[in-house]
């Protein structure tokens, strides 16, 4: 499986200036970790924290988690250095880049173009190295269709709710909490849903991005479910004790993989020539259909995704 579709249902957030969290990080078991030169660090640190990034990749340890580095945005003097610091210096042990506070499809070419010179000059597989794109303001948003076509490297759209809510003026600073004074529906719906349909439209990922109360892990189940149930592939963690309930929100409950796998062995029973070759069929109380094989195979695809087993199989009717 490559980066594209491997699961990320944990994405953790590792200062690049941070040796002690680079060398936690390689301990943990989230599906993903970024090493971060954009917001959590600070500008004085950005130079030496690419070097340290280049040689956290190089020496490995990661076992399978995809390798991510956040660059910061094309519109400081830091990209171009980051991208060609990092990718010269550690491309083959790298997996994507993260674009954040992505406004136009011209900034996802722009990176593109920038990844294809460098892994041509060093003997790099062309178009290996995935982008995973921040959409952190309105522009971004209104722009997400194009910007998740903009290149085949795209892998992911994720949503960056703290810059996002600064960036419309909205009248708060607990991020994932609802603006008070909004009582009338879930003000990150919208914006949710448009990375969401983009994502879907385009076969890319879906993530969510951070929750800051990070003692509180109650609420970061609550607002991780939030994004689960509409259909997100994943979310932030900024701390170990995050990564647990990302894993498990980002999972199907274990009933659900059952069921779900035994939708799509009795389907397959019911429309072959030994189960009559129906086009509908009861499993239990429940009439399944083309549809429900559909849903079906996104819950069992999570779980097999997740290495989840089963622990109930249906058996076809004794005729
Ligand atoms: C993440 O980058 C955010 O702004 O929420
Ligand atoms: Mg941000």
């Amino acid at each position: 499986m490559t980066s594209r579709t491997r699961p990320r249902r944990s994405c953790l957030a590792v200062p690049g200036s941070s040796q002690k969290f680079i060398d936690k990080a390689r301990t943990l078991n989230s599906d993903q970790i970024f090493l971060d030169l954009e917001d959590a660090c600070a500008p004085l640190a950005k130079p030496g924290a690419r070097k340290t990034i280049v040689e956290a990749l190089n020496e490995g340890g990661w076992g399978e988690k995809i390798r991510v580095v956040r660059v910061n945005d094309w519109t400081t003097e830091w990209t171009y250095r980051d991208v060609t610091e990092v990718v010269e210096g550690a491309g083959a042990n790298l997996d994507a880049i993260m674009l954040p506070k992505v406004q136009t499809a011209e900034q996802v070419v722009a990176l593109d173009l920038l990844l294809t010179q460098i892994e041509k000059t060093m003997g790099y597989e062309v178009g290996r190295i995935g982008i995973e794109a921040q959409i952190e303001n309105a522009l971004g948003l209104t722009n997400v269709n194009a910007i998740a076509t903009a290149s085949p490297r795209v892998e992911t759209i994720i949503f960056g709710p703290a810059d996002f809510m600064a960036s419309i003026n909205m009248k708060s600073l607990v991020v994932g909490e609802q603006p008070p004074g909004y009582d009338v529906g879930d003000a990150y719906h919208h914006i949710l849903m448009s990375i969401l349909m983009a994502a879907r439209a385009h076969d890319k990922q879906a993530i969510d991005g951070p929750f800051l109360q990070i003692r509180d892990v109650d609420a970061y189940r609550r607002v991780a479910g939030r994004s689960a149930a509409l259909g997100f592939d994943g979310k932030w963690v900024l701390h170990p004790g995050q990564i647990d309930a990302a894993n498990e929100t980002f999972s199907p409950l274990q009933r659900d993989y059952d069921h779900a796998e035994n939708i799509l062995d009795a389907y397959e029973y019911f429309t072959s020539e030994a189960g009559g070759k129906k086009g509908s069929a009861m499993i239990g109380d429940e009439m399944i259909d083309e549809a429900s094989r559909k849903m079906a195979l996104v819950i069992s695809g999570k779980g097999r995704a997740a290495g989840m087993e089963r622990t109930d199989k249906w058996t076809p009717p004794e005729s």
